[in-house]
């Protein structure tokens, strides 16, 4: 018979997401409303060896639903990839009476998240908190609504100047190695061109297209490049290609970088995280393990941690025919 879960450890891991104090919140409430302990671990697997932990209870969250960051910060631990360090992780664990964990994070943390569950047995559940969402069987990941509202305020504000001085802006997002926030923000803030890493269009068919779109009227230009993407060396070597061949345009550079990662969550992600935590603690509670909980068409889905990290995430083939339509 599967043991009575008791505790629960809470911990967010790899980079912070706004919405990740949302799902801490709802983690802690859902187990005070289950008569269920909870704890706080601080910076993620680095905090779990340490032993770095503090008892919460419902009234410890109040007020961080509207707060970017994470009050139990984050942290890329490089010890919990050893098998020592996962066993330190695991006897810290026991020594604190802890059941199970929730964890709230990316890929990597899912990827520690499956090899601890099978080395030591011991009950994981996985909340996708990423500004890239880049997670398989999750339409939308924590942090990512928010993300792409930043960005599209940031490029509007571009767009000002851009306009005023007839410029030509590379504007380069996150997203790691896809291309989400760059092609839906692009999209939302009117972008000329918008550059990804799952569709490689080349350097000349982008010089082209600006060509094109300089003879159509158009007299500044927003292109947004992901982090990710392959078209240049880096959006500096890239910008300065199309500023040698199109000089009737000045161009220039701005990397957004971590400003959008933070922030007071939107709406929609302060009520996803609270949804997608409360329906991991309820799982834990009824016995599941080794998931990750994700939202599929507005309903809680139970994805196999294994499948959420290896699964493709395909980009939406839909979006990049609008991109194609709108710049015309
Ligand atoms: O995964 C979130 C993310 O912000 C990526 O978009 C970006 O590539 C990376 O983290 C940056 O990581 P760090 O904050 O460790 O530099």
């Amino acid at each position: 018979m599967q043991k009575k879960v008791k505790k629960i450890g809470v911990l967010t891991s790899g980079g912070d997401s706004p919405g990740m104090n949302a799902a801490i919140r709802a983690v802690v409430r859902t187990c005070s409303f289950y008569d269920i302990e909870s704890v706080g671990i601080y910076r993620g697997y680095q905090g779990l060896i340490e032993g770095d932990f503090v008892a919460l209870n419902a009234r410890s969250v109040r007020h961080i639903i509207s707060r970017g960051g994470t009050i139990l910060k984050s942290a890329r631990s490089q010890e919990f990839r050893t098998v020592e360090g996962r066993k330190r992780a695991y006897d810290q664990l026991i020594k604190a009476e802890i059941d199970a964990l929730v964890l709230i994070g990316g890929d990597g943390t899912f990827t520690g998240g499956v090899l601890f569950q099978k080395e030591f047995n011991f009950p994981v559940m996985g909340v996708p908190g990423t500004i890239d969402n880049d997670i398989f069987g999750t339409n939308f990941t924590i942090g990512y609504d928010t993300a792409l509202n930043t960005v599209v305020n940031a490029i509007d504000k571009i767009r000002d100047t851009a306009t005023s001085h007839n410029r030509l802006f590379f504007v380069e997002v996150m997203g790691r190695d896809s291309g989400f926030i760059a092609l839906n923000s692009g999209i939302g803030a009117g972008a000329e061109d918008i550059l990804i890493p799952e569709e490689n269009i080349g350097i000349d068919v982008l010089l082209k297209s600006l060509k094109r779109s300089k003879k159509a009227g158009k007299t500044s230009s927003i292109i947004v490049v992901s982090e990710g993407d392959k078209t240049g060396e880096n959006v500096f070597e890239l910008a300065k290609y199309i500023d040698e061949n199109l000089p009737e345009y000045e161009t220039k550079v701005s990397v957004l970088g971590h400003m959008q990662r933070g922030g007071s969550p939107s709406c929609f992600d302060r009520v996803m995280a609270s949804r997608m935590a409360i329906k991991a603690v309820e799982s834990l509670k009824d016995g599941s393990k080794g998931f990750m909980i994700g939202i599929q068409n507005n309903k809680m889905t139970l994805v196999p941690l294994e499948k959420a990290i290896k699964g493709d995430h395909a980009i939406n083939e839909e979006l990049l025919r609008m991109s194609d339509i709108l710049t015309i």
